[in-house]
């Protein structure tokens, strides 16, 4: 087994440095019995992972995920990829791991913001799928030991691993898995990253929780329940004066172009979710006229 080590975090994830890597593996006379083991946080994994999509074809390929959100999120799937100057995660390929490990050792050392951060996409999991999820995590949320973070982690990945099985490419139900990233992703690119991929989906969620009690799709209850959640968990929830024009112009270049609408994800309760296609004239304005009420 030999290391090569990666740039620490985004910076990993672009055609140079897949490039590198391809190179150190074929100097090193890597062949198709060889294969990869991605160690590190999501970036690092989705480097990895294109990295034996693309080698001679297409190598096995195995992953250590260091972070809560590569535990949940980046390592469950089967997306791979890196980003482009002109956007991020715009090359990759669905490409499995024969293996992933998480070992809740390592999240000894990783920022609690960066925890904070993975928890939000937990939280997301039981808001779509797993209500008993949901609600453990409000009872505990103050003091989530080691054996509760290694149970709400598998729940977390069984309910993405349940989705994705049922739609690896992405038409139809994997779709829910965007709860929060719709408004999410355009707030995370507005901040210019200052936001973590988390904190911004808390953002997001509070933001579709609250254009979906507006438009009469979810539970209005659930909107301060989640909302309390989330900020005791760290997140930021306060939606207000974020949703700007930036923002909304940003969700309108990245919607997945279909008609005149954006496929918007509501959860009308704890556990449950539904897409529903939203004219961008209403989230520019019922949704503007919600977040600076609420
Ligand atoms: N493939 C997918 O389905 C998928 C899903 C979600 C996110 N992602 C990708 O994952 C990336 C984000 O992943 P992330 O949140 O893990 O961030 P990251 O990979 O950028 O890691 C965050 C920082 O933590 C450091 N780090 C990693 N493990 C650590 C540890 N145990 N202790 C201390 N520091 C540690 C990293 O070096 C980095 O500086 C994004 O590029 C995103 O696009 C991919
Ligand atoms: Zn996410």
């Amino acid at each position: 087994v030999r290391q090569l080590n990666l740039a620490a975090g985004e910076a990993a994830k672009n055609l140079t440095e897949i490039e590198r890597s391809c190179q150190w593996m074929a100097e090193r006379g890597y062949d198709r019995g060889a294969a990869v083991v991605g160690v590190g946080g999501g970036a690092a994994t989705d480097h990895a992972g294109f990295t034996a999509a693309i080698y001679l074809r297409g190598i096995s390929f195995a992953l250590v995920p260091t972070t809560l959100l590569a535990m949940v999120d980046a390592s469950v799937g089967g997306k791979t990829g890196v980003d482009l100057p002109a956007g991020k995660n715009l090359v990759g390929a669905f490409y499995q791991p024969r293996a992933v490990v998480a070992d809740l050792g390592f999240l000894d050392s990783l920022p609690p913001r960066e925890l904070s951060a993975g928890m939000a996409e937990v939280v997301k999991a039981g808001l779509i799928a797993d209500a008993a999820l949901f609600e453990r995590i409000e009872r505990e949320a103050d003091g989530i030991g080691p054996q509760a973070l290694a149970e709400m982690i598998t729940a977390a990945v069984k309910v993405k691993a349940e989705v994705v099985t049922e739609d690896e490419r992405e038409s139809g139900r994997r779709a829910i898995l965007n709860f929060g990233h719709t408004l999410g992703h355009a707030l995370e690119a507005e901040s210019a990253y200052a936001l973590l991929h988390g904190e911004a989906v808390s953002l997001g969620m509070v933001a579709a929780l609250t254009l979906g009690r507006a438009r009469g799709v979810t539970d209005p209850a659930l909107v301060p329940r989640a909302s309390a959640l989330l900020a005791r968990l760290g997140l930021p929830v306060d939606v207000n004066g974020r949703i700007n024009s930036q923002v909304l112009a940003r969700m309108e270049v990245d919607k997945k172009r279909r008609s005149d609408g954006v496929r918007f994800v509501f959860v009308p309760r704890a556990g449950e979710a539904l897409v529903q296609e939203v004219p961008l004239d209403e989230i520019k304005w019922q949704a503007l006229a919600t977040f600076s009420e609420s």
